[in-house]
């Protein structure tokens, strides 16, 4: 069995904390004995993962059914957590949606969700909590972006972009907020095997087995460590690292390549 990671934190929110990379921090939180507040839309599931999480060793967690792609949402979020007593001095944000789909195919609606979500709940999030951190001098914020957010592919335009301007917010907001005891991280993993893009289970496994995905698990491990160390941003794997100016100057040939193989996964 995996070493804990050392207990940082007294008590973190988590986004998204229901499925892949959001229950993998829930987890590697739960077993060091941190307290949790869960948020996800799917009420059963955050239940059942609650109690899950209660057994894995954390004194408490507190599900909250939340639609962060809904406009007002945070608010709401952060008013539950202040009227319930709930100091956060450790923020996850790592709810997410996916889309491959070209931008005059994508409704209109599918786009305002993901730019709230992504976007709006986010930023609102960090500046809420954020805030509260700074006064005490002391906390962390974690926002998910991803790997996509270097490339400007076909399909991925909102997606992408909506990453890049986590990244890009995450970055800056860390250099504000550092002088102030806070401290944020950007995470841009590549593929994770999670159910964000529909692949079904048994591919996940063999994906992790044979190296093409990263498992959630030690995405949030690997995130947490980068915290840790007082890092700004963590790119998972050494191989992705390396590739990253090339994956953000790839020459058009190869794009249409792939686009021309990849468009029958659009929807
Ligand atoms: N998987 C990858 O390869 C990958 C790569 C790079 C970056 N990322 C980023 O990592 C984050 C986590 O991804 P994942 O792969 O772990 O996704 P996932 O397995 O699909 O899990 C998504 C989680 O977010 C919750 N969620 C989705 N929409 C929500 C909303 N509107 N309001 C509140 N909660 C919501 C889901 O629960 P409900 O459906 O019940 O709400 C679920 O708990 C995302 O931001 C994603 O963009 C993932």
């Amino acid at each position: 069995m995996k070493q804990t990671l050392k207990k940082h934190y007294e008590r973190a929110l988590i986004t998204g904390a229901t499925k892949g990379i959001g229950l993998a921090f829930a987890s590697e939180l739960a077993r060091n004995g941190t307290r949790l507040v869960i948020v996800a839309r799917g009420e059963e599931l955050l239940h059942s993962v609650a109690e899950r999480l209660r057994a894995e060793g954390t004194v408490e967690v507190v599900p909250l059914v939340c639609d962060l792609s809904v406009a007002g949402s945070a608010e709401w979020l952060y008013g539950e957590c202040r009227r319930r007593g709930l100091a956060i001095d450790l923020l996850i944000n790592n709810a997410g949606m996916f889309a491959y789909c070209d931008q005059m195919k994508m409704t209109e609606e599918r786009v305002a969700k993901m730019l709230q979500l992504h976007v709006v709940a986010t930023t609102e999030l960090c500046r809420l909590f954020g805030a509260d951190m700074a006064e005490r001098g002391r906390g962390a914020i974690v926002n998910l972006s991803s790997y996509a957010a270097n490339m400007a592919w076909p399909g991925l335009a909102v997606y992408s972009a909506t990453k890049g301007y986590i990244d890009m917010y995450t970055r800056a907001l860390g250099r504000e907020m550092r002088e102030r005891g806070v401290r944020v991280l950007s995470v841009m993993p590549a593929g994770v095997a999670t159910d964000l893009y529909g692949l079904p289970e048994k591919w996940q496994h063999r994906a992790v087995r044979w190296g093409v995905l990263w498992s959630a698990e030690r995405v949030a491990r690997g995130s947490l460590r980068a915290l840790y160390r007082g890092r700004m941003r963590y790119v998972p794997g050494a191989v992705n690292r390396l590739l990253q100016p090339i994956v953000r100057h790839l020459p058009k040939c190869v794009i249409s390549f792939l686009r021309r193989r990849t468009l029958v996964f659009q929807k």
